[in-house]
């Protein structure tokens, strides 16, 4: 039976159409609210309880700490899947056959060709520029060199965009980190798969040879895969919003790499391991550092740890903990601030502070652990993220405009000035 929402303002009561999601979610649709009230309006400062879309790519269970991809359990894709394949998943909505696959792939690296003069752009940044702000505007120049708008009602104008930016993608990040090294600039090797392709066009020293390690490519895989989709967060709303102007979707996309690159976002991987290495520096006493994460008067937080939607585990940073134990053993490295990093989980998850408020370790907590064992900086922690991410921003953009939502504009509670008179400058 479909259930009503009542809201009763100034005496009068207005009913609303609940919805209910596949998963047994409900929704009070409040699209009528401004018109049947006649101007009351909703507030709620961060989303934390406003749903923007209806969306059927991921599903996100903060309470029960469920993550699904079209329905397929995270644990599952990051066991047996491929990096390609759960982008196909993502953006298509079902998984590729074999065929399928092989088709997605030859079109992405047929259009893997990066214009020779996206180089001089690169030129132009300073070698300690941050990665994310070049990939973004990396991203945005895409658009000079790739015009033609894209006919969203054409499946083939929609297609050809999405090979184009996901052949172009990891091209302009392994660029922004090479020419960070000091290294030139490789355009990869089509006879590889995308992962193994993109880790040739990072590693490769001019003079020597690429050689693939089968531990490396698949911690690489697993971590694309988990930071791949996950719902209306800040960046991938921020794609969607932007895509809901009919701005581009490379113009979306370098919007959301921006967002994404926040140390309260996809910036917390590389603000965990600097948290990491400043709490090693200064003797290792995680104790210390608790005790400041939880002084209100101490600005420091302990990043890697609380989600906005996770109030129970975060599944990623479960398989990513156990995916950083596997890297570092079977690269036969020791990495001390693995040891700083099992401390402060431990020590988090058994203090009242932490336990009251449901802070977890979250995707980023380990991600950089495995980023550093696989010779990554850490500046390109969250341009890692990115590439990862990509999938998942597409799939929404396209999501939204096959949808036709509407222009993406919130309303707003004014608080500020009432009408008052221009005064002349000399009376101010
Ligand atoms: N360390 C210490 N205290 C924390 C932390 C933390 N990492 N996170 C939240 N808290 C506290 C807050 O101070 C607040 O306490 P209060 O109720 O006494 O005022 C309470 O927990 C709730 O926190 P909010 O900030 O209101 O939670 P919100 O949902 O707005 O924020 C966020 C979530 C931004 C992820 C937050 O937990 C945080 O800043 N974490 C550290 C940064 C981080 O790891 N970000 C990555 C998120 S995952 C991703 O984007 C890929």
């Amino acid at each position: 039976m479909s259930q009503k929402a009542t809201i009763v303002v100034g005496g009068k009561s207005f009913e609303f159409p609940v919805l209910q999601g596949t998963e047994n979610e409900l929704s009070i649709d409040i699209g009528a609210l401004r018109v049947v009230t006649e101007g009351v309006t909703t507030i709620d400062p961060g989303f934390k309880n406003t749903g923007s879309c209806e969306s059927a790519i991921t599903f996100l269970d903060g309470e029960h700490g469920i993550l699904r991809y079209r329905g397929y359990a995270i644990e599952e894709l990051a066991e047996k899947a491929d990096f390609l394949e759960v982008a196909y998943l993502l953006i298509f909505g079902e998984l590729p056959t074999r065929d399928q696959l092989q088709e997605f792939h030859s079109d992405i690296k047929e259009q893997s060709i990066v214009a020779e003069d996206m180089k001089k752009i690169l030129d132009g940044f300073p070698q300690t520029a941050h990665p994310m702000g070049v990939l973004a505007s990396l991203t945005s120049a895409l658009v000079a060199f790739n015009p033609t708008s894209v006919n969203v009602d054409s499946h083939e104008e929609m297609y050809r965009a999405i090979v184009k930016i996901m052949g172009k993608f990891p091209v302009l990040t392994a660029w922004t980190y090479r020419k960070m090294a000091g290294l030139p600039l490789d355009y990869g090797d089509n006879s590889l798969d995308y992962v193994d392709n993109f880790l040739k066009m990072m590693f490769k020293k001019p003079q020597s040879e690429y050689k693939s390690n089968t531990v490396i490519k698949s911690a690489m895989i697993k971590l694309l895969i988990l930071h791949a989709d996950h719902e209306q967060n800040c960046s991938t709303s921020t794609v969607r919003l932007v895509g809901s102007s009919h701005a581009g979707l490379f113009a979306s996309l370098a919007a959301g790499i921006s967002a994404l690159w926040g140390p309260l976002h996809g910036g917390a991987n590389q603000a965990v391991i600097e948290m990491l290495e400043a709490i090693k520096e200064d003797g290792g006493d995680t104790k210390k550092y608790m005790a400041k994460a939880k002084d209100k008067n101490d600005p420091f937080r302990l990043m890697g740890f609380g989600h906005r939607v996770y109030k129970n585990f975060d599944p990623r940073a479960k398989i990513i903990k156990k995916a950083a134990d596997e890297v570092l053993e079977d690269l036969g490295i020791q990495d001390p601030i693995l040891d700083i990093a099992k401390g402060l989980e431990q020590e988090a998850l058994s203090d009242p502070y932490f336990v009251d408020r449901k802070l977890y370790p979250n995707v980023d907590f380990y991600s950089g652990i495995i980023y550093r064992a696989l010779g990554i900086p850490v500046p390109m922690f969250t341009p890692m993220f990115a590439l990862g991410r990509l999938p998942g921003w597409i799939a929404q953009w396209r999501e939204m405009r096959l949808r036709k939502e509407p222009i993406g504009r919130p309303r707003q509670l004014y608080t500020g000035a009432t009408l008052r008179a221009f005064k002349d400058i000399d009376y101010r």
